[in-house]
């Protein structure tokens, strides 16, 4: 059986990150991301429930997913606080606990750097989303620019320790498509913090549909 993910200390200090990200810009990325989504959604890594308050109206329900304990508590009280019904659940996203098909979209934000087995975490979205479904993603990635790649590749055994098993070296895109979708709407762009590059900075937003 997998170990149980616990990260208190990042669980403690993730609030405050998001907040500052937040207040610096994250917030429309999350507006972009969830822009017209409707119908049965799963959430897989929901870590805060950063999300809840931006879903759109036409969203049916919400099950979250979030396996680290703390997180999910503060997922539950974010969950109470907006009138959509959101049910919190724990699991992890390597096997969600969810019927097959029964989704019309599933969520990714800022999870795909940190999933440990993204293969395994891509296919069950395939299983859970219907074939006409689709999943939208938010991640940072693995930089364009060699220089930039190469920094993170000798920062990121650091980064995973203090950011509860965030890599910055992932290439999501290629993940996605690897896994069977098509990459149908993409963004990629530089999260600057006042105008600055930091090591999370390459990103991307998009769509992607099961390539059936
Ligand atoms: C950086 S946080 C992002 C949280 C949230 N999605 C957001 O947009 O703010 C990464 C999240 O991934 C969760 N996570 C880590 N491993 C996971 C796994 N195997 N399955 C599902 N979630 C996982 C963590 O517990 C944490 O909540």
């Amino acid at each position: 059986m997998a170990r149980a993910i616990s990260h208190p200390l990042f669980a403690r200090i993730y609030p405050r990150i998001n907040a500052f990200a937040e207040a610096h810009g994250s917030i429309d990325h999350r507006r972009e991301l969830l822009a017209g989504v409707r119908g049965r959604v799963i959430e897989i890594g929901a870590g805060t429930g950063a999300n809840f308050r931006h879903y759109p109206s036409e969203v049916e329900q919400v099950v979250a997913v979030e396996p680290e304990p703390r997180l999910r508590a503060l997922a539950e009280r974010a969950a109470a606080e907006v009138t959509l019904p959101v049910d919190v659940v724990d699991g992890r996203a390597e096997h969600l606990p969810a019927a097959d098909h029964h989704f019309d979209v599933a969520i990714m934000s800022l999870v795909l750097c940190t999933i440990a087995d993204v293969s395994a975490a891509l296919d069950e979205v395939l299983r859970v989303v219907k074939p006409t479904g689709e999943l939208r993603f938010y991640e940072h990635v693995r930089s364009p620019r060699l220089r930039q790649f190469r920094v993170q590749r000798t920062v990121n055994p650091l980064w995973r320790l203090a950011g509860g098993g965030c890599n910055l070296t992932r290439d999501t895109e290629q993940a996605i498509t690897g896994a069977g979708f098509t990459v149908k709407d993409i963004r990629r762009f530089d999260f600057l913090i006042n105008g600055r590059a930091g090591l999370a900075s390459p990103s991307i937003i998009g769509t992607a549909r099961p390539s059936g």
